[in-house]
C-alpha cells in the first residue's frame, strides 16, 4: 500500500487545526460550565477530517460528539476515538447490535422503533439512546404527548434502554427575527414536562442558538459550524461574542503556462476568448474535486493578486488569467489568504449562491487533507491512496 501521507498532485487543503482548538475554546468560555459541549463532525467533520476534528475538538473541552450515521460513528470508532458519540439521524432498528458493539448512542424518536429494536437486541447491558423531539423542524422527532407517554411505558418495562438524553433542532436560530425560535424553545419546555423519566442530556442549540441565546443552553449544546470557524449565516455575523477562525484552505499550483493571443479561446465550449495578448495558466483541479463549473469567474489568489478562472471548469482542470509571465509551480490559493489578498468559503458560498456549510463538504475526498497544528504540518491524508 501506499504511504496516505503522500500525495502525486499539487491541489490540497489545509486545515489549521488550531483554529478549531480556539473556536472550541471560545465556545466552552462562552458557555456556562454544566453545559456539555457536542462537536458535531458529520460529513466527515463538514469536509474538514472527522478523526482529527473530533481528537482536537475533545482536547479543547468537547465531551460528546455527534454524526448523521452510523457509518460515520462506526468509522471514528474504527480510527479510535473512543469518547461518546450520538448518531442524530435515524438508524435502522435491526442495526441496534452494531451501535451495541461499538458503543454509540442512537437517536430514538418512535415506540415502534424501540419495539423492533428490542426483539433484536441481544446484548444485557443498556444502550444509550435520545429521544428526538419536533419542536417545528418538521424533519425527525416526536410531536405528541402520547408518542411520550408509550415510549416511557417501553422503558419501564425494558432497562436494556438508557434514555440519556432528549433534544431538539431549531429551524430559525440563524435568523435575526427570533419569534418563530421563541416559538420552538417554548414548544419545546412543554414536551420536556411531558416526562416522567427525567433524561440526564438536555439539549438543542446548534451554533447559532448556541453563540445567541443562553435561554437555550440547557445542559448541552450541539456545535457544528461555528467551530469550524464559519458564520451560521450573514445575518449574524456583526453579532458573535466572539471572532471565528476559518480553518479551511485550498491550494493549488500552475502546471502549464502559456500566451495566448487576442482572439483565442479556452476550454470546452469555448465560451472565452482573450480581450488582449494574454497569460494563462492551468492548474490541476476541476469538478470532480468539488471546484464546481458554477465556479467559472471565480477568483483566485497568485503572487498575492486575484485573477479570474476562465472558460469553463473541466473534470480535474481549470484555466486561470495570470496577471503576467509565471512560473510553472506557482502556488495558487482558491481559498484562504496569499500576501495581503484573502478568499474566503463566504465569498466561495457568494458565487454558488448556496450556504458556506455547503462547500468545504463539497470538497471532495479526491483532494488530500494537510493538518496544521502549533503553526507545523502534523499529518496528511490522502484518501485516495487508502
Ligand atoms: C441535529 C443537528 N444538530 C446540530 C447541528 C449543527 O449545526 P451547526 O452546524 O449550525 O452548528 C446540525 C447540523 O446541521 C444538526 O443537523
Amino acid at each position: 500500500m501506499e504511504d496516505q501521507s503522500l500525495f502525486y498532485r499539487d491541489t490540497w487543503a489545509e486545515v489549521d487545526l488550531d483554529c478549531i482548538m480556539e473556536n472550541v475554546r471560545n465556545m466552552k468560555k462562552h458557555l456556562p460550565e454544566e453545559v456539555e459541549l457536542m462537536a458535531v463532525v458529520k460529513a466527515n467533520a463538514y469536509g474538514h477530517g472527522d478523526e482529527q476534528v473530533a481528537q482536537v475538538a475533545l482536547e479543547g473541552g468537547a465531551t460528546y460528539l455527534a454524526v448523521a450515521f452510523l457509518d460515520e460513528a462506526i468509522s471514528l470508532r474504527r480510527k479510535g476515538i473512543q469518547a461518546p458519540i450520538l448518531v442524530l439521524g435515524a438508524s435502522r432498528p435491526e442495526d441496534i447490535n452494531v451501535a451495541v458493539k461499538y458503543n454509540l448512542t442512537l437517536t430514538v424518536f418512535q415506540k415502534d422503533w424501540l419495539n423492533q429494536a428490542r426483539k433484536i437486541l441481544t446484548n444485557k447491558a443498556p444502550i444509550k439512546i435520545h429521544l428526538k423531539l419536533d419542536t417545528g423542524m418538521g424533519r425527525l422527532g416526536i410531536r405528541e404527548q402520547s408518542e411520550i407517554v408509550d415510549i416511557e411505558q417501553i422503558l419501564q418495562v425494558e432497562k436494556r434502554f438508557y434514555l440519556e438524553g432528549a433534544f431538539t433542532h431549531f429551524a430559525t436560530s440563524d435568523e435575526l427575527n427570533e419569534s418563530y425560535f421563541k416559538e420552538q424553545l417554548e414548544r419545546f419546555e412543554t414536551m420536556l414536562s411531558w416526562f416522567n423519566i427525567k433524561p440526564k442530556l438536555i439539549h438543542a442549540s446548534n451554533s447559532a442558538a448556541a453563540l445567541r441565546m443562553p435561554n437555550a443552553h440547557f445542559n448541552g449544546i450541539r456545535y457544528g459550524i461555528g467551530m469550524y470557524g464559519l458564520t451560521p449565516s450573514l445575518e449574524i455575523q456583526d453579532i458573535l461574542p466572539f471572532p471565528l477562525k476559518e480553518a479551511f484552505s485550498l491550494h493549488s499550483k500552475l502546471v502549464h503556462v502559456k500566451k495566448v493571443t487576442k482572439g483565442e479561446k479556452i476550454s470546452y465550449g469555448a465560451t472565452y476568448e482573450s480581450n488582449e495578448d494574454e497569460w494563462i495558466g492551468t492548474l490541476p483541479i476541476g469538478y470532480a474535486d468539488g471546484w464546481i463549473r458554477k465556479l467559472q469567474g471565480q477568483k483566485v489568489i497568485i503572487n498575492g493578486i486575484k485573477v479570474p478562472i476562465v472558460g469553463r471548469i473541466c473534470m480535474d482542470q481549470c484555466m486561470i488569467k495570470l496577471p503576467y509571465e509565471l512560473p510553472v509551480g506557482t502556488e495558487v490559493t482558491l481559498i484562504g489568504t496569499q500576501g495581503n489578498e484573502h478568499i474566503s468559503i463566504n465569498d466561495v458560498a457568494e458565487k454558488l449562491e448556496t450556504i458556506n456549510y455547503e462547500v468545504p463538504c463539497l470538497i471532495s475526498s479526491r483532494v488530500p487533507r494537510m493538518y496544521k497544528k502549533s503553526g507545523k504540518l502534523v499529518q496528511v491524508k490522502n484518501s485516495m491512496l487508502v
